[in-house]
């Protein structure tokens, strides 16, 4: 079975730790149950870009139980997992293309590797592997039915291949269920965000002055995880509403220009570039710690930083101090990339539950509907959105209400008020 990993020794790690998350993912557990008596994607090739982690392990596991045939690359060189990739090769007998660490060239050598199996469903995170199939190799494109779309900057590049009319297949925006977005990149991104600075920095959060750029769920799940653990927050936007809920959320609002010399911790989080740059850069204070949680390492302007500094160094596993000035500090975390995958494990399973339960349904329904479908992104059926939230419900041990016939029949009146 052909693959590109670091080490199959790490096999018997990355079973335990697959089998670790999975006691946290019941929702795909029930549907890994169904899809292995179904079997609805019996034969299907999958072509899987996605951050290589435990929690995608048990993903991957549910479509090959449904049938699938699955291929894997990574969504970021710095978010692969070694023993996951490790026990996906040895115990489910996958053709993984992902190393931690790996370079540009290796990572989208490792993505053409995926696409060399002639997928015929795209699992995409970010929408590297569906460009790369678009722009490189066209003659392919006929051969996809469909596919699925995990993040926000991955839906924001295709709904700018559908503007441009060069989406040649329906996508289904994973990203914009509720059940995904609502979780995953609330409370996922916000606890695995200060995760992964903690464990790089071990700093203490209690009292320090945390910069949050960007303010959507993400920023939202962030700066309130970082209020949380006593930190004062600092919310910078470019979106007026966006501004008043943080405002309204009880953060001080700012610009990034009066934050800088404020801050001792800046998290990006707007799927933007250049959100911290030289002017900002510039007027830092000694020791500021620079973080991103986008999608892409676009968010901190680096090459500028490397520029400015006089010398840089590793100070600690995944830190790097950039010397300006000759005498102030400004540190990096896992190269401006992601940092919760980088620096920590990701999202925790228990939120990916939805998110990938919501992939291997979506899934389910490209390869039911496919062939009826336009060359547009789809969002996730409402139906499938609800049943994933009744099934975590279910599994949290938690009861809803149900609506009596009167109440029923209130809502659907118009003619009874004061
Ligand atoms: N994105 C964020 N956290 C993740 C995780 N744990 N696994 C896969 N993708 C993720």
């Amino acid at each position: 079975m052909a693959h590109d990993i670091a080490d199959i020794a790490l096999a018997d790690l990355g079973r335990q730790r697959i089998d670790w998350a999975e006691t946290h993912m019941p929702v795909l557990a029930s549907i890994r149950e169904r899809f292995a008596k179904e079997r609805p994607l019996e034969g299907i090739r999958v072509a899987a870009c996605l951050h290589v982690t435990t929690e995608t392990a048990s993903l991957l596991r549910t479509l090959k139980a449904g049938g699938a045939i699955v291929h894997v690359c990574a969504s970021n060189p710095l978010s692969t997992q070694d023993d996951v990739t490790a026990a996906l090769v040895r115990d489910e007998g996958m053709q993984v293309f992902a190393i931690k660490g790996e370079d540009s060239e290796t990572y989208f050598r490792h993505i053409d590797a995926v696409l060399d199996e002639h997928p015929q469903l795209t699992m995409d995170d970010g929408c590297d592997l569906v460009s790369r199939l678009h722009q490189q190799r066209p003659e392919q494109v006929p051969e996809v039915l469909a596919g699925t779309e995990e993040t926000t900057t991955g839906v924001i590049r295709l709904k700018a291949m559908q503007a441009d009319g060069a989406l040649q297949f329906p996508i289904v925006a994973v990203n914009d269920a509720d059940t995904k977005h609502m979780f995953d990149n609330r409370y996922g991104t916000g606890q695995s965000t200060l995760d992964g600075i903690i464990r790089a920095t071990n700093v203490l959060l209690a009292g320090k002055k945390i910069v949050v750029a960007g303010y959507g769920y993400c920023g939202k799940g962030v700066a309130s995880r970082a209020t949380g653990m006593g930190a004062q927050v600092y919310v910078t936007e470019i979106d007026p509403l966006r501004a008043l809920e943080a405002v309204m959320d009880g953060h001080h609002v700012t610009s990034m220009e009066e934050a800088a010399p404020v801050g001792d911790i800046f998290i990006t989080v707007t799927g933007n570039r250049d959100v911290l740059r030289r002017e900002h850069f510039a007027a830092m204070k000694d020791g500021a710690i620079l973080a991103n949680s986008g999608h892409f390492d676009i968010e901190i302007d680096l090459k500028t930083l490397g520029d400015m500094a006089g010398a840089r160094r590793e100070v600690r596993p995944s830190v790097e101090e950039f010397l300006l000035d000759g005498d102030r500090r400004v540190l990096v975390i896992a190269e401006g990339r992601l940092v919760n995958l980088g620096a920590a494990e990701g999202h925790p399973a228990a939120v990916m539950d939805m998110s990938f339960a919501n992939q291997a349904l979506a899934a389910e329904w490209v390869v039911k509907n496919g062939a009826g479908l336009e060359k547009r992104v789809y969002d996730v059926p409402a139906d499938i959105d609800a049943e994933i939230a009744r099934l975590k419900l279910e599994s949290m041990g938690v009861a809803i209400d149900r609506l009596t016939p009167a109440q029923e029949e209130y809502l659907s009146s118009w003619t009874v008020g004061t």
